[in-house]
């Protein structure tokens, strides 16, 4: 298993008196183990300069969406994926009013539009500013849409007046965030590794094997994956299905492909969680042109497909592995034998056969680990697999504590 990467927080700094502790900010995010990028507005600059965050960040900072050189290395829509959350701190009445608006004529604001990560906000501004009936409209539009506002606090401004407006302090601010991140967040800092799908082996230019996976529930476990914090790569066999936001999709035909495009995605990766209803043989031959009806009958011979989850589980670092069963029978048996048989971390089994899981809406899932078992009972794809996602967060917290645990015995 993979160390746990960095979070990695957007900073957003626009332009108010505020941005002066917005230096502090980056060395007590940094100094909590995340990784920051500063993104600061025009207005921004005014008050500090880009030198003094790429000093204390680390990262040179980015402040156009015209920076030729800049989007090449990262453009603004891989920026807005590789955060895990956005900050904007210090957040001014302007910006905020930008936001409630949905605008995007700088490179915060498309970032804030574009991303799928939580976006928190910290306003500052002067009180009178604070309590303008327009601006307390626009923080509870944002509110209303899930941004998370922090503070603002009271007390004596730097216009000489007193009262609700003062950006929280950089400590306040790092501790909030990251640690609303880690819990609501359980996959915050991991990439995921999720299969979806049926795979398609060709016979013959216009025929192939298949079976009847819809792809929905591989989908729901990447978006649950997603909205729990990862990174995921979704690698996917052809189904009919729109991209769950933030997720990065790879699309594949047979079952050797997935094998390649799942190996080639696991570089880094933290758990792998085969949900494809992949083939387990395919044609020995692919014949070069259609096959003609010769005879009354016609044998097919197959030879085994790779069998990826074998494949991941065999890896000397491996994520944590985690496999589907889809049985018509002796359900618990058949997926016990398969998650000890493949040496894997946890298995989801489900019945299946006429009008059950296999293209459903709904399904239901029974979890088996060594020494434990869970039933999920029968729900939506999602919430299932919202649950199935929580279960494998706990699980590898488990799991990583006690290999962390080990370490320490063996090192003593
Ligand atoms: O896509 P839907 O319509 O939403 O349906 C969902 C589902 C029923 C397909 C899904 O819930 C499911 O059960 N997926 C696994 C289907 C399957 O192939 O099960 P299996 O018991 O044959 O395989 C066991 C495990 O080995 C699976 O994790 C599978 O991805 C993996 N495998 C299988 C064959 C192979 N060549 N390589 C593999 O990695």
């Amino acid at each position: 298993m993979t160390d746990k990467r960095c979070m990695r927080i957007l900073l957003g700094v626009t332009g108010g008196i505020a941005a002066y502790k917005s230096p502090d900010l980056v060395r007590r995010l940094r100094e909590r183990g995340a990784e920051v990028q500063v993104v600061m507005t025009e207005g921004a600059r005014q008050f500090v300069t880009p030198l003094t965050f790429q000093a204390v960040s680390g990262r040179e900072v980015r402040d156009s969406l015209w920076d030729a050189g800049a989007e090449a290395a990262m453009g603004h829509i891989e920026l807005a994926r590789w955060a895990d959350v956005v900050l904007v701190a210090p957040a001014t009445a302007e910006f905020i009013a930008k936001l409630a608006q949905g605008r995007a004529d700088d490179l915060l604001a498309t970032l804030c539009v574009a991303t799928a990560s939580p976006v928190s906000i910290a306003p500052a501004m002067n009180q009178q500013m604070w309590a303008n009936p327009a601006t307390q409209s626009n923080v509870a539009t944002l509110r209303g849409r899930g941004i998370t506002v922090l503070g603002p606090g009271s007390g004596d401004q730097a216009c000489g007046e007193t009262g609700e407006g003062r950006m929280l302090e950089p400590a306040e601010l790092a501790a909030s965030v990251l640690d609303s991140l880690s819990g609501s967040r359980p996959l915050a800092g991991c990439r995921v590794v999720v299969t979806a799908g049926p795979t398609r082996e060709r016979i013959d230019p216009v025929r192939f094997i298949s079976n009847r996976s819809s792809g929905k529930m591989g989908y729901a476990v990447a978006q649950a994956a997603r909205e729990a914090g990862a990174e995921v790569v979704l690698v996917s066999g052809p189904v009919s299905l729109p991209t769950p936001a933030g997720v990065t999709r790879i699309d594949v035909e047979s079952a050797r492909q997935m094998h390649d495009a799942v190996h080639a995605a696991l570089a880094g990766a933290d758990i792998y969680i085969g949900a494809a209803a992949i083939a387990d043989y395919e044609p020995a031959s692919v014949a070069e042109d259609k096959i003609k009806k010769y005879s009354d009958t016609m044998t097919l011979e197959l030879i085994r497909a790779p069998d990826i989850l074998a494949s991941v589980a065999a890896l000397p670092a491996r994520p944590f592995v985690v496999g589907f069963a889809a049985e018509t029978r002796d359900v618990e048996q058949n997926a016990r034998s398969k998650l000890e048989n493949k040496r894997l971390d946890m298995i989801a089994a489900n019945r299946v056969g006429d009008g059950i899981a296999f293209d459903q809406d709904e399904n239901s899932l029974l979890l088996l680990w060594s020494g434990g078992r869970e039933e999920l009972a029968t729900c939506g794809k999602l919430e299932l697999a919202r649950k199935l996602v929580g279960r494998i967060a706990e699980l590898r917290a488990g799991t990583t504590r006690a290999k962390a645990d080990n370490v320490v015995r063996v090192r003593r």
